[in-house]
Order: C-alpha cells, then sequence, then structure tokens
C-alpha cells in the first residue's frame, strides 16, 4: 500500500501505510538482515549509485526492513520522504548538520530536551556552529534574536520537560519571512497530535523510541522531509548540486547521500520491525494517553500535597489556548508536577508500586523520573531555570494502564509522604 495510501485516514496508514506483503504472504515487514545488496551486473549497480535506479547498496545507507517504515512515516507527517536513524539523537544531528555549516547560527528554542541543549551549546559550539537559545512562546523575541547568519530556527512541539507550547505556525510565518527552514521535533506529540504538514513545518524530526515505539523496546529516530522549503536561496550554496539533481528532494537527497551516509547512525533492521510494529498502535495509545494524562493532571491539582501542575490540557495552563488550537483537544501523555523540595520528590517516587523510576517517556507503561538529579544533573542553576527543571519537579510520562490504577498508586504514595 504504497503508491495509493495517500487517500487513507491516518489510522489505517498506522497499520498500512509503507507496507507491501511479504514472502510467503507474511503481514509483517520482513526483517532483512543484510549488510548489503548484490546486483546481476556492473552496470546495475553503477546505475544505483548514480541514481539512475532504485535498489539498495548497504544498510548504513538503505535497508528494505528500514524503508518500509521511512515510507510510513513519511505518510503520517504528510512529508515527501523520512529517513529513519539508530536513535532521536542522531536524526537531530544528522538534519541539522545538513543544513548548518561554520559560522553559521541556530536559533533554538530554550526549553529542548537535555540531549539537543548539550549538542548546540557545546558540542557544534566547537565546530564553529553558534546557537542562539530563545524562548519560543515570546514571538517578538524570537523575531528579534534572528540575524544574518541564522541559518535554521528549532523548536520542540511540546518542551520536554518544560511542558511549553509554542505557535508553531507564527514560529513557521516568521522562518518563512526569514527565509531558513523550521525544524520541529515532535517527539512529545507525535504525528497523531498533529502532521508535521498541518504545523507547516519544513522538517520534522522524531525520537521514535518513545510513543512511535510504544514498548520501551527500542531505540530509533526519524527525519521528515515536509517538500515545503526552497532550498535554492542564496544562504543554502552547499544545496546547489542536491537541487539541480533532485529538485524538490534536495534535502531528503543531501542527509541520505551525504550526512546520514557520513556519520552512519543507521538503524538496525531488527529496530525498523519492532518500530513498524509499534506504531500499528499509536492512534490507540496516543488517545488513552492523552486521556489518562488530563486525568491525572486533574488528580494531582486537586491533592493538598502537590504544590503545582504542569500539563497544556489544563485549563489554567498559560500555553492550553495554543495546544487546544493546534492539537485538536489532545495534549498528549507527558506532564510534571511540584512537591515541597527534591527530598519530597524521592520519597514520593521510591513509594510508587506501579509507576517505574527510569529515563523514558512514551511507553506503555507510566514512568517517573526527578530530571534536577538525572536527566538534567549535567546543568547549572541558569540552564535549568531554562528548562523549566526545578529541584522540587517529578516528571510523569502516563501510560495507558487503568487510569484508576495510575491515581491510586499515586494517591498512595502522596498521602504516605
Ligand atoms: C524531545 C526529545 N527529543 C529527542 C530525544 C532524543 O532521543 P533518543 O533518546 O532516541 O536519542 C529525546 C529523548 O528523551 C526527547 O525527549
Amino acid at each position: 500500500m504504497t503508491g495509493t495510501a495517500r487517500k487513507f485516514s491516518f489510522d489505517t496508514l498506522l497499520v498500512h501505510g509503507g507496507s507491501e506483503p511479504g514472502p510467503g504472504g507474511a503481514t509483517t515487514v520482513p526483517i532483512v538482515q543484510s549488510s548489503s545488496f548484490a546486483h546481476k551486473t556492473a552496470e546495475e549497480l553503477e546505475d544505483i549509485f548514480r541514481g539512475r535506479k532504485l535498489g539498495q547498496v548497504y544498510t548504513r545507507v538503505g535497508n528494505p526492513t528500514t524503508e518500509s517504515l521511512e515510507k510510513r512515516l513519511a505518510l503520517l507527517d504528510g512529508g515527501i520522504a523520512a529517513i529513519a536513524t539508530a536513535s532521536g539523537m542522531a536524526a537531530i544531528t544528522t538534519a541539522v548538520l545538513a543544513i548548518v555549516r561554520s559560522g553559521d547560527e541556530i536559533l533554538a528554542s530554550s526549553s529542548l530536551f537535555g540531549g539537543t541543549f548539550s549538542l548546540f551549546r557545546d558540542t557544534l559550539s566547537n565546530y564553529g556552529i553558534k546557537t542562539a537559545f530563545v524562548n519560543p512562546t515570546d514571538l517578538a523575541a524570537v523575531r528579534g534574536a534572528i540575524n544574518e547568519r541564522t541559518r535554521l530556527i528549532f523548536v520542540e512541539t511540546i518542551g520536554n520537560p518544560k511542558m511549553d507550547v509554542p505557535d508553531i505556525h507564527e514560529l513557521s510565518a516568521i522562518a518563512g519571512e526569514a527565509g531558513v527552514p523550521l525544524m520541529v521535533d515532535a517527539t512529545v506529540t507525535t504525528p497523531y497530535l498533529a502532521r508535521g504538514a498541518d504545523l507547516r513545518a519544513d522538517i520534522v524530526v522524531h525520537s521514535t523510541s518513545k510513543f512511535i515505539n510504544g514498548t520501551g523496546s527500542t531505540i530509533g529516530g526519524a527525519i521528515v522531509d515536509l517538500g515545503r522549503f526552497n532550498w535554492q536561496s542564496g544562504k543554502y550554496p552547499h544545496f546547489a548540486p542536491f537541487f539541480s539533481k533532485y529538485r524538490g528532494f534536495a534535502f531528503t537527497a543531501r542527509v541520505r547521500k551525504l550526512m546520514h551516509k557520513d556519520f552512519g547512525a543507521c538503524p538496525a533492521p531488527m529496530n525498523s520491525f519492532l518500530l513498524s510494529e509499534g506504531i500499528e498502535t499509536l492512534a490507540l495509545r496516543m488517545e488513552r494517553h492523552c486521556a489518562n494524562a488530563l486525568g491525572l493532571a486533574r488528580f494531582l491539582k486537586g491533592h493538598a500535597r502537590v504544590g503545582w501542575v504542569n500539563y497544556p490540557g489544563l485549563e489554567d495552563s498559560p500555553c492550553h489556548g495554543v495546544a487546544k488550537r493546534l492539537y485538536g483537544g489532545r495534549f498528549g501523555g507527558v506532564l510534571t508536577f511540584g512537591l515541597a523540595d527534591k527530598a519530597e520528590a524521592f520519597r514520593f517516587i521510591n513509594g510508587l508500586v506501579l509507576a517505574r523510576n527510569l529515563a523514558n517517556i512514551g511507553d506503555a507503561k507510566t514512568l517517573v523520573i526527578h530530571p534536577a538529579s538525572t536527566i538534567c544533573s549535567d546543568f547549572g542553576p541558569e540552564e535549568k531555570g531554562l528548562m523549566g527543571v526545578k529541584e522540587e519537579m517529578v516528571r510523569v510520562s502516563v501510560g495507558i494502564e487503568t487510569i484508576d490504577d495510575i491515581i491510586e498508586d499515586f494517591d498512595t504514595a502522596l498521602n504516605n509522604l
């Protein structure tokens, strides 16, 4: 169902998009565990290398199991192509470095996942790429931070763990006026809350390790090209050879044929298989994640031991209006809340029975973590402030268990504090 798939609904594409019947009528995508692919003649292999003929060559660059996943991911976001990577960080690094070069600047949200923040601030700065961090919900500040060296705007759809919700439509307009692409990390929302095409993003990146996989079994990432950006402008001369040969697919071609090939962060075929299996149930899981997160947020809000709750689904959240408009009244499965202090947050986490204390989001199981002492422990008070990380804060990735069981687990741990 690759050629005619666009007429099918989102939920149908989750199950069928990009897949073809496997050998002997297999209904799951075959795991093609082969490093390379033989071709009958030298001429045929030359044609594939030169882009005159489609075909697989080497799993670092492409693989049939991975290709099936890529086709589905592209369809789900309304993109023209997708490239699957070994992790979400690999997707971000590969996609960003396809665009920016030494001397260029990135304009990034200050409320990013810690790994991305450190990639931009610590790693890329060593290679002459500077990042200006700005509050993405302050549109005037975003406009004011653009300069002649800016080559990319990067934001998360819902900041992890700050839970802020930038107006992606407004940011897309600002990026368009400035002639730079808008890259959006949609890990927390997934295409279920909004397709990249509907968000008007130029490029979407996902950590597929989270909700897209949904089982906590697999690390993966994806880059989706929405085919909207004009790479011909003078700001991106390094795209010229790709534009002249691949036209609207210039970005995908530069990523696939250069950055992805050179960095080598390809997914293992087995992981592409597991992600293809997981994604089939994304809509059902996300519906439950969203409903459970709203239920838990409302419960926490009413609990005497809880100081504050941050979830865009709560009507008094400053991001509620934007989130409602962009994501159709669905607000995702992640929330944060505050207790008295770090010691109390630790006691709460230690008192949970059902929820797991670990560094991940998007699993079917309910997960908790104390970000300040774990995933954000390398950052100082200033960066933690930018990312919305507080000492008394607990992050929850609300699972798909029965909501009454989740609430009872939290209620018991809170009442035992
Ligand atoms: C929003 C966001 N983007 C990117 C990543 C990185 O993804 P991965 O762990 O698959 O490399 C994460 C991981 O937690 C994340 O939460």
